[in-house]
């Protein structure tokens, strides 16, 4: 017993002295790189201490941010900087020298992760839209919101909503490019035209709907816009009620009306022709000129009509 205590004894004295050098040799090489020394404690100079160093970011004055804190926050332009980039003075008295470590004394969003990036910002963006950021597809993969805002050279006209490119379509494609070609296909409603947007059906912050709609499910957004597809209707189409995108695609297709398979494919991918009184006598007219099967069955969404069972009227 006593040996073996001795023994363990040793092996702890010779790990403390291990670690305690490792500690020092830590101590060492932090002083060493240009990490800034801790004595010191930064300061707040001034948005005008920064502008004489970095006169480019004068343009900060005009940004939605500069204008909106004196009412919103009681933040004067003179603490904006230091607000997000936290005290400088450490910063500034390096006098842009790189190799004295004070000069890295100063938060840099561009080395920061995105968590602690949505960190700053939520501090005065948390709520609104951005409920349900944390845990959303974009929070989860690690999305920046400087992916798609920028707090300096916002691409938007005038600034508008600070995004990182020209429109929301572009600040999205950035990543989702696959729908920039989907929203070039002939059939698409009208983003391209610029009346409407990615955001007026999805919620880019986060959302309780599925991928991000703002709705709580496809068919609330789709019918959101087309109530008149809404119903109840005395004959209802069950696929409709199911989910609209049984026959659309959102992003585009090369079909009309947006739909996922020309007609009467689209139809006979549910209903087998078996008892179908024209197909029996006359086939061909299963393929009248363009809209086929809703020639006759034109009211697909649901019909209203005492006789319209079989959504022909
Ligand atoms: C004495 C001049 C000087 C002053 C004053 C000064 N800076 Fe700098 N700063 C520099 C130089 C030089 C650089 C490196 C070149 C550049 O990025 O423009 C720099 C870089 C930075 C960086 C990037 C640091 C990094 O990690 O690469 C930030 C952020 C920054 N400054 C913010 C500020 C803010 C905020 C203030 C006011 C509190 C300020 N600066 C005051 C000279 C100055
Ligand atoms: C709302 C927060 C915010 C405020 C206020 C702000 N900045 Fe920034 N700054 C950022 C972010 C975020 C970045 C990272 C890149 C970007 O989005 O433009 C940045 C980048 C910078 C950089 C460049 C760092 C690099 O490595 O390129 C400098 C320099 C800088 N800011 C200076 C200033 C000065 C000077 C002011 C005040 C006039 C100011 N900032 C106000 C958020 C802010
Ligand atoms: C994937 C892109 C994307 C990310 C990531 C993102 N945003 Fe946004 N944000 C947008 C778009 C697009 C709009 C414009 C919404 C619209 O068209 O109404 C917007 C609008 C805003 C607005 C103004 C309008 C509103 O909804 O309140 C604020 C504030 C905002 N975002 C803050 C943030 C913050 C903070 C983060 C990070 C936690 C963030 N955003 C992350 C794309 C993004
Ligand atoms: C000190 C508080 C504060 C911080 C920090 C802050 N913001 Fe803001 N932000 C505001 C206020 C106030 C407005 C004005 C509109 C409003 O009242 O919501 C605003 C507006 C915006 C807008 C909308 C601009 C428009 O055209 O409507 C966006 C986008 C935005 N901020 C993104 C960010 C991002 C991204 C960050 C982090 C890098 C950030 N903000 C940090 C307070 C802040
Ligand atoms: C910096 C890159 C980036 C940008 C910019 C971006 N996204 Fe995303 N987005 C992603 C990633 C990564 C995913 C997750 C992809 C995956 O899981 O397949 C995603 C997923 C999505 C999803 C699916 C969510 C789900 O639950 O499946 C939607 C919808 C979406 N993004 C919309 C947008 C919109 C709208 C914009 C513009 C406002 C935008 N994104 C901008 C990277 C980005
Ligand atoms: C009219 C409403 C609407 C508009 C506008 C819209 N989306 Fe969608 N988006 C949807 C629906 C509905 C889904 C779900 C698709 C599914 O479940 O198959 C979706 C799914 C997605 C997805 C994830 C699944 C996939 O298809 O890859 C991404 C990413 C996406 N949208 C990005 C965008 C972008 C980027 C824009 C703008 C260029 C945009 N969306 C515009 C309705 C819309
Ligand atoms: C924000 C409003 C809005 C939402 C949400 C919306 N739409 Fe639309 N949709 C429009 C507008 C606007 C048009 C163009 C109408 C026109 O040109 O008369 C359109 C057109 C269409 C068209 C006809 C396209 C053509 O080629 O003629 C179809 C089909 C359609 N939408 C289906 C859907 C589906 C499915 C959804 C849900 C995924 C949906 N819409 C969600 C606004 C919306
Ligand atoms: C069973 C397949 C099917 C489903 C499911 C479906 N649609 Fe359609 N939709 C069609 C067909 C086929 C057309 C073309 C009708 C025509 O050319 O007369 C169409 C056309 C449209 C149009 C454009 C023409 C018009 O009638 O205004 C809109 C908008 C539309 N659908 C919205 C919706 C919405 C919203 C839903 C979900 C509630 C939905 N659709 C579900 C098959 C379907
Ligand atoms: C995703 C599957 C699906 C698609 C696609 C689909 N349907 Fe249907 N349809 C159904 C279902 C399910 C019913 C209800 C059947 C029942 O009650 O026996 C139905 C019912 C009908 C009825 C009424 C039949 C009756 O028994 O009263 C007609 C007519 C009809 N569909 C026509 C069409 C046409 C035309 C198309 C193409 C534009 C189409 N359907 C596309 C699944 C679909
Ligand atoms: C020329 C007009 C016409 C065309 C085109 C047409 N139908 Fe019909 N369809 C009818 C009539 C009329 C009935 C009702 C028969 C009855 O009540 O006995 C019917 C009944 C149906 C029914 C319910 C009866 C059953 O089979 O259970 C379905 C489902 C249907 N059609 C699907 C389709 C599909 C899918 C297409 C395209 C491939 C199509 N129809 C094309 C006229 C048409």
């Amino acid at each position: 017993m006593r040996k073996n205590t001795r023994w363990m004894g040793s092996v702890l004295v010779l790990l403390s002295v291990f670690l305690l050098s490792r500690t020092l040799e830590k101590r060492i090489s932090a002083q060493e790189s240009k990490e800034p020394s801790s004595s010191k404690a930064a300061e707040f100079v001034g948005a005008e201490t920064c502008l004489q160093c970095h006169a480019n970011r004068e343009s900060f004055k005009d940004n939605i941010h500069a204008k909106a804190w004196p009412r919103a926050k009681g933040i004067e332009f003179s603490k904006s900087c230091e607000t997000c980039h936290g005290p400088g003075s450490l910063h500034a008295s390096a006098a842009g020298d790189k190799n004295n470590p004070d000069f890295f004394a100063i938060r840099n969003p561009k080395k920061l992760s995105s968590k602690e990036i949505a960190k700053t910002c939520l501090e005065c963006h948390k709520g609104g839209t951005r409920f349900h950021w944390e845990g959303s597809k974009h929070e989860s993969q690690d999305v920046s919101c400087l992916s798609c805002h920028s707090m300096h050279e916002a691409k938007s006209p005038g600034g508008k909503l600070l995004l990182a490119k020209a429109s929301v379509m572009e600040t999205c494609f950035q990543c989702h490019n696959t729908k920039k070609a989907q929203f070039q296909r002939s059939s698409h409603m009208p983003l391209r035209e610029g009346k409407m947007s990615c955001t007026d059906c999805h919620n880019p912050h986060g959302s309780v709907g599925p991928t991000l709609l703002k709705q709580a499910s496809v068919n609330e957004n789709c019918l959101s816009c087309h109530a008149e597809k809404k119903g109840p209707f005395l004959w209802e189409h069950a696929p409709v009620r199911e989910n609209c995108l049984n026959c659309h695609q959102p992003h585009g297709s090369q079909h009309d009306r947006l739909l996922k398979a020309k007609r009467p494919r689209l139809c006979q991918q549910c209903h087998i022709e078996a008892r179908h009184p024209v197909t029996a006598s006359n086939p061909d007219n299963l393929h009248l000129a363009g809209r086929s099967c809703t020639e006759c069955h034109s009211q697909i969404h649901g019909s209203n009509h005492p006789s319209g069972v079989r959504l022909q009227r």
